[in-house]
């Protein structure tokens, strides 16, 4: 396989686009028009300038990866892929509307891959024009730093697909864990209910937003405490992510905070929307209870 199809050029997209051809494959990368798409491979060569000012990168090397990434405006280039990677926005519709469109061209053997954090591959499959040759891949922000990438098996999912998406990873260096298509999968089943409880522990005034997060950080050793990597991910992300949990399973022990909620409904997403559990107004986040 030696190109790849990226839909879907945020934060994840991105990310992804850019280790794949850092690792030596053609991407096409596209977004809702070729300008997005542009702009997105634009950061993308940002990126890697920072790398070689770092000399984590080779100069050369660095022009070269960016030179293998092609922001695209139709899908029609990515019929040459061998695996195409949707990270679009985690809505159902829009993705299904995504597949319905690459499915047009997509190749007789290339493998469709979604990095949804929480909809159902299964389910998701039936939106693909073959379901044994769709796959979940689930990667993690910051992409180029973090080592994982859950790879999640749908009911119908061949073990070829697996095998072509075993290979792809292990090209771009990454580990590599193998789950059912359960509710979360594996990370965020673990993670979310933790993020969650330290909103709860929030609610009920256990502690202050900088004590949980100073306590989960340096008592469990974690690189970010529980509210500053909610408000990391986003915290409508992980509000979504948790109603997954509950609503799929029927567990109240999924249950989202009611605090979480709250911030979701005033708008405070976290760094994305200036402002979390902290403020991300000023050179440094502050705490804002
Ligand atoms: N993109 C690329 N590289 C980045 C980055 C970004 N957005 N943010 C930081 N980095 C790099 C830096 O350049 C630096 O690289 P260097 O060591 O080569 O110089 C390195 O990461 C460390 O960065 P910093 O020194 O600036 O900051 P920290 O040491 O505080 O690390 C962090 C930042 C890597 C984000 C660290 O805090 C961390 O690992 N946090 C936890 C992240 C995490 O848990 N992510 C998973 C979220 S869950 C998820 O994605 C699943 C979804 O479904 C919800």
């Amino acid at each position: 396989m030696n190109s790849i199809g990226v839909i879907g050029a945020g934060q994840m997209g991105a990310g992804i686009a850019q280790v794949s051809a850092a690792a030596g494959y053609h991407v096409f990368l596209a977004d809702v028009n070729q300008d997005v798409a542009e702009k997105a491979k634009a950061a993308i060569g940002k990126r890697f300038q920072r790398l070689v000012e770092k000399d984590k990168m080779d100069a050369q090397a660095a022009d070269v990866a960016l030179g293998r990434i092609e922001a695209i405006g139709s899908f029609d280039k990515m019929a040459t892929a061998g695996l195409v990677i949707e990270a679009a926005t985690e809505r159902e519709e829009v993705k299904r509307t995504i597949f319905a469109q690459v499915g047009e061209v997509l190749g007789h053997k290339a493998v469709l891959a979604s990095n949804t954090s929480s909809i159902p591959i299964t389910r998701l499959a039936q939106a693909s024009p073959d379901a044994a040759r769709f796959i979940g891949v689930h990667f993690f922000n910051p992409v180029p730093v973090m080592d994982l990438i859950e790879v999640i098996k749908g009911l119908a999912t061949a073990d070829e697909t697996v095998e072509i998406v075993r290979s792809y990873g292990k090209a771009l260096g990454k580990q590599m864990v193998f789950a059912n298509d359960a509710p979360g999968f594996i990370v965020n089943r673990v993670l979310m209910p933790m993020l969650n409880e330290a909103c709860f522990a929030l609610g009920e005034n256990v502690a202050s937003i900088e004590d949980i997060d100073t306590a989960c950080r340096l008592g469990l050793n974690h690189p970010m405490g529980p509210l500053t990597l909610a408000d990391f991910i986003g915290l409508d992300t992980c509000l979504e992510i948790t109603n997954v949990l509950f609503s799929s399973t029927g567990d109240p022990k999924f249950r989202p905070a009611p605090l979480l909620v709250k911030y979701v409904e005033a708008g405070w997403y976290g760094r994305k929307s200036g402002r979390g559990f902290y403020d991300y107004s000023g050179d440094v986040p502050k705490p804002t209870r």
